[in-house]
């Protein structure tokens, strides 16, 4: 009986020997691997052929069908992890409190934009209920993954330390299952509101004047009020905004939620870097969209909120739009009380 493990052993030594030829374990270059100070006498010399460099990785080879898992070292994973850890959270905090922060500085400074000739009592169609129901879809399903995608961001350093692991682990289970489920109502906002609003959105030269005067905003005065169309230049930048970004979030997102189906890991890294600096950015674009449409311009909520505005916005917030509408007859003007509340003028 002692003789059949010495045996064996002796039997199966070429099979391992041809093995460890076939998986290439010892057949790739040799690799100089620094022995940690204090250690050399315990290394058996530095040279070590356990692992081949490829492409900026180190490889090994697998005879499971998965080839990604001979990927032994990536070296820009590192890389990519101190993004994922740090980078985007600093980066995320910084650009959203900016932002924060230069609002609030512009709201002291310019205070509400109000309607210079005040409320009317009349009431324009602005916004029929496909568009407005594009719009909320687009609005609530953003919000959800701004905020649920911002809870897996900021789990780390901002919520373990304030709600603890027990409390972090199921928010954080049930955020990441509805972002997932938010993407579908995302995805078909933004392909109706394409559909309704790109007619409107056509860049023309009058935008020009618009951006180079900035909408009149920095003006305290409020007496500029350029001519517009259906969506001024501010608004088209917002919309096309939305669109490319959006776009540019969904298809990044869905290659995220399938993961190594299109790509390996090198390529998920790439995604994950894109669709969250997508969403950094679109999340500081829509702060501001959200500003002008709520406290930084009077009336302005009522276009989206009710799908009408008061008439004397229209005319000095989109003349050229009023105007065409009044002409080909299709703006019935109706009567109604001015609301008194977001610091309504009712002079
Ligand atoms: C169709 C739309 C979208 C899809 C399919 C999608 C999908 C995903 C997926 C699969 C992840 C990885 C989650 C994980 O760590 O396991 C993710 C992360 C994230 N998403 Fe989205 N997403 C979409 C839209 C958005 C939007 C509109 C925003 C924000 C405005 C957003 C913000 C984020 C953020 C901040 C993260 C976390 C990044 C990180 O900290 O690693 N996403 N998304």
């Amino acid at each position: 009986m002692r003789y059949v493990l010495p045996l064996v052993l002796l039997l199966l030594a070429p099979t391992a020997l041809l093995a460890q030829e076939e998986v290439g374990v010892g057949g790739g270059e040799d690799i100089n691997i620094p022995v940690s100070p204090g250690l050399e006498q315990n290394t058996p010399g530095s040279l070590v052929e356990l692992y081949e460099p490829y492409d900026d990785q180190v490889v090994g080879r697998v005879t499971i069908p998965d080839d990604k898992l001979g990927v032994l070292v990536q070296p820009e994973g590192r890389t990519w992890r101190a993004f994922r850890i740090q980078g985007l959270y600093y980066t995320a905090m910084t650009v959203i409190l900016l932002t924060i922060a230069l609002l609030g500085g512009f709201y002291l400074w310019r205070g509400t934009i109000k309607l210079e000739s005040g409320r009317s009592g009349r009431w324009v169609p602005r916004f029929g209920s496909i568009e407005r129901f594009a719009h909320w879809t687009t609005a609530i399903s953003f919000l959800t993954l701004a905020l649920t995608g911002l809870t897996v961001t900021f789990g780390r350093y901002l919520l373990i330390p304030i709600l603890g692991h027990y409390t972090y682990t199921p928010l954080a289970t049930a955020a990441k299952s509805l972002h997932n489920w938010s993407a579908i109502p995302f995805v078909i906002g933004l392909v109706l509101m394409l559909a309704v609003w790109i007619k409107d959105n056509i860049p023309s030269r009058a935008d020009w004047l618009w951006i180079k005067k900035a909408g009149g905003m920095f003006e305290r005065t409020g007496s500029f009020h350029p001519e517009t169309a259906r969506f001024n230049a501010g608004q088209k930048i917002i919309f096309w905004s939305v669109i490319l970004g959006g776009t540019t979030l969904a298809i990044s997102g869905y290659f995220l939620m399938a993961p190594f189906y299109f790509t390996g890991v090198s390529g998920m890294q790439i995604g994950h870097v894109i669709h969250s600096l997508s969403a950094v950015v679109m999340i500081a674009v829509i702060l501001c969209h959200i500003y002008i449409g709520t406290l930084g311009m009077e009336g302005a909520f009522d276009a989206i909120g009710r799908g009408k505005v008061d008439e004397n916005w229209a005319i000095e917030h989109h003349h050229g739009w009023y105007k065409a509408q009044v002409e080909n007859g299709s703006t019935p003007v109706e009567q109604g009380t001015p609301p008194a509340t977001d610091g309504a003028n009712p002079t």
